[in-house]
């Protein structure tokens, strides 16, 4: 969908006098003005350079310990254990020198006593799992395999292959785990199933990313999810890490996992909080936390949404003051539905109309309340694909110097790929900040599957430079 479509204002057809009162509310609080993005990169720009020098800051910006770039002649069959936000996938990479992969890959449901208690052992046995159906389980005589382990949570890291977790975020929260090196967690499951496997490196999913898309184009400078969660990963100049105090380098960079989806959580003033954000924050298993994520990603864009539908119907001015047991309970949005609704362009707005009676059980909508329901998804949309310009506004500028050539930009997640709008906007979005001459520079890529091929590229890479 063209990005004119999303920019659609709130004036709603055949809507009372209230209705459109409330929209225009909307309207104001959820499309964000230049000024006011401009505004919000500024601060996020000090925020990098504070977690530049020091730990402990809201943007932490965590050194990979990876500081090496792939050629894309690299070749042969790598291993990656990539646990996301919803799902954990098994995969075996093949580099075919000319920056192209192939990869096999098996996909595993967290169970809830994975969740709840058991987690690196569920890990352990996907592996095992894995190896087995492919016969590829190393016997005592062979050496053993190594594996890149994509953990998409802020870890301190403390070398290529260690780290310690810093906390859950994204709705996962297994108890005994926050503090702890989650490599040694996941070796010992390992080693308590008898398997043969060396966790190599450790990788952020955002690192992953990045490391891919470099595979495949080495100008490429910065790896970005916008998924489940966010976050970006970006290759910085040591010399600008203060707070680095480990060797320096031979290539002289390092990539920084910026754990950007945390800005502003420190004092929760320069997003645009609206009461529905608020009521979200509040509700969720990490309050005061994430604020930045929690406007821009897939976990919660659904339930943004549920927030201001509620706060219509609770007004009368939606499903005729209506609602229903499912729309009630937290999270029954799924940001999809937005998705869906974004695209919508039939003439009596019937994939809406479905949303509404059938997935969501609200008894009847009218054309009004559709259109209602659309522009919702379109402000939440729109605004999620602005306020994500302005992490990577602020990440280009930050070395406005590598423009002066082409750059890539390597972005993986559900959003970007699949929400209606999101990529045009994000991309128009950042033109109107970067000068002309270096925006032309900037290719913005889908690193898809980035993640996970990125692990194993950054386990290749480390055992061949141990
Ligand atoms: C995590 C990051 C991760 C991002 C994208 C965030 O919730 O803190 O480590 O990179 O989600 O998956």
């Amino acid at each position: 969908m063209a990005s004119s479509t999303l920019n659609l204002c709130c004036t709603i057809e055949g809507a009372s006098a209230e209705q459109q009162a409330a929209m225009d509310l909307l309207g104001k609080q959820f499309l964000l003005p230049d000024e006011r993005l401009a505004a919000i990169t500024k601060e996020f720009r000090r925020r990098m350079e504070e977690g530049l020098a020091a730990d402990g800051k809201v943007l932490k910006m965590i050194p990979s310990f990876v500081t090496w770039r792939p050629k894309g002649n690299e070749t042969g069959s790598y291993f990656a254990i990539d646990l996301g936000g919803t799902n954990l996938r098994i995969l075996k990479v093949t580099l075919d020198g000319k920056g192209g992969v192939t990869t096999e890959h098996q996909k595993f449901t967290l169970t809830q006593e994975a969740k709840s208690r058991t987690l690196f052992d569920f890990i352990a046995q996907c592996v095992e799992t894995f190896l087995d159906d492919r016969n590829l389980r190393p016997t005592g005589r062979q050496p053993p395999i190594s594996i890149g382990f994509t953990f998409s949570y802020p870890v301190q890291q403390t070398s290529i292959n260690s780290g310690i977790l810093v906390q859950w975020t994204k709705g996962l929260n297994v108890p005994g785990c926050v503090g702890r090196d989650v490599v040694r967690l996941l070796q010992d499951a390992l080693l308590r199933l008898g398997l043969r496997v060396k966790v190599a490196a450790l990788v952020n999913d955002t690192v992953g990313t990045l490391l891919s898309a470099a595979y495949n184009d080495p100008s490429s400078q910065i790896g970005i999810i916008f998924g489940t969660g966010t976050n970006a990963a970006y290759y910085e100049d040591v010399s600008n890490v203060a707070k680095w105090k480990g060797a320096n380098p031979a290539s002289g960079e390092m990539v920084l996992n910026m754990e950007w989806g945390a800005f502003d959580s420190d004092d929760f003033t320069f997003l645009p909080y609206t009461p529905h954000d608020i009521k979200l924050d509040r509700k969720s298993i990490n309050p005061r936390k994430q604020a930045y994520e929690k406007m821009i990603s897939g976990l919660y864009l659904g339930e943004v949404a549920r927030n201001i539908i509620l706060w219509l119907a609770d007004q009368r001015l939606l499903f005729d003051g209506r609602s229903s047991e499912i729309l009630n309970a937290m999270w029954s949005i799924d940001t999809s539905y937005l998705s869906s609704a974004a695209i919508d362009n039939t003439s009596d707005l019937s994939k809406i109309q479905q949303i509404i009676e059938k997935t969501l059980n609200v008894p009847t909508s009218t054309m009004v309340d559709r259109r209602i329901f659309k522009t919702i998804a379109v402000l939440v949309g729109e605004r999620a694909a602005r306020l994500s310009a302005v992490g990577v506004v602020a990440t280009l500028t930050k070395r406005l110097e590598l423009l002066s050539k082409k750059i890539n930009i390597g972005i993986d997640g559900s959003m970007y790929e699949h929400f209606p709008g999101f990529k045009e906007i994000l991309a128009e979005t950042v033109s109107h900040f970067i000068p002309k001459d270096k925006f032309k520079n900037i290719n913005f890529s889908l690193a898809k599957d980035g993640s996970g091929i990125g692990a194993a590229i950054v386990a290749m890479l480390a055992t061949q430079t141990q």
